[in-house]
């Protein structure tokens, strides 16, 4: 019921908030940042510690539900279609390394392959977003009173006023890092008819924030091919309650599959959503 999914989500908030001080507590450097395939793929000992943390909390809490974390993963594992917790104990751990203040825990709940309640919890700044499916989505910074999703809406106007999140992702190589540059290129240049270039791009090493951030409504768009479910599963919820939407990267996916590593999320509009779903899926084709 919407009263379980509720209390699911506060359970979630509390863990967040617990591991948020494990975070707060670590003193993590680069240098002693591991990589798990390059210099842009690491991971930290308070990554896996709040993993386990995490990891945890949960299965003894809910011990018939899944468990998913990015840290635990093995390769090829696919989505359960009993309800599954899928965490990312710090996304956006490069910024974590640097002390850069774009870090969260992400925590999803996906049910029959829907994502089902979203938590998203940034510790440095004290911001949560939380979301439960069919009672909204809401935002809120320490002890202040949450603020229900979007902050604000207004029409989309197509590509190019439009200020997008993107992330490179940890592949510096392959057909998705391909993939990338060429949209980011073709989004970023203007084309020889005097067509498009947009506002502006934006990269802050946080799938799960930026998401957070469309679902806000102060980016309009997020794209990455690379990211995975762990990066998107917790604010997928929280954007698609506030009234965004998430399309697959492949043009003409309105309904992507969660473990899809290819995603453009569109922020809530009071129109022009699936003209700019077309007109980014138009940019994307031509990329490739
Ligand atoms: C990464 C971040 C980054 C995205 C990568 C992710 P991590 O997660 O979300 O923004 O580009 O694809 O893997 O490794 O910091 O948890």
């Amino acid at each position: 019921t919407a009263e379980d999914l509720q209390d699911i989500c506060s359970f979630l908030v509390d863990t967040a908030k617990e591991g948020g001080r494990i975070i707060l507590a670590a003193k993590p450097s680069a240098f002693e940042a591991t990589a798990k395939k390059n210099s842009a793929d690491i991971v930290t000992e308070t990554d896996q510690a709040v993993e386990a943390f995490v990891r945890g909390r949960l299965t003894e809490r809910y011990p018939d539900f899944a468990f998913i974390g990015e840290e635990s993963y093995q390769c090829g594992a696919t989505i359960p279609q009993r309800p599954t917790f899928i965490v990312d104990p710090i996304d956006g751990t490069s910024n974590f390394v640097h002390g850069f203040p774009a870090v969260c825990i992400s925590i999803g709940l996906v049910m029959g392959g829907q994502p089902t309640v979203g938590v998203v919890y940034n510790p440095f700044r004290g911001e949560l977003w939380t979301a439960v499916k069919g009672c909204g989505a809401y935002t809120s910074f320490g002890d202040g009173e949450p603020q229900r999703l979007p902050l604000s809406k207004s029409p989309l106007q197509g590509l190019k006023p439009a200020c997008i999140g993107i992330e490179w992702g940890s592949d510096r190589e392959g057909p998705n890092f391909e993939l990338n540059l060429k949209v980011f290129t073709a989004l970023a240049r203007t084309t020889a008819t005097g067509g498009r270039f947009v506002n502006s791009l934006r990269c802050t090493g946080s799938a799960a924030i930026t998401i957070c951030r469309v679902a806000s409504g102060q980016q309009d768009a997020f794209w990455e091919c690379g990211s995975w479910a762990w990066d998107v599963a917790g604010a997928w919820c929280i954007l698609t309650e506030a009234g965004g939407i998430m399309v697959d990267g492949h043009p003409g996916g309105w309904n992507p599959p969660v473990d899809n590593r290819r995603y453009l999320a569109v922020r809530p509009a009071t129109g022009g959503q699936r003209e700019f779903v077309e007109e980014f899926w138009s940019v994307i084709g031509s990329a490739r």
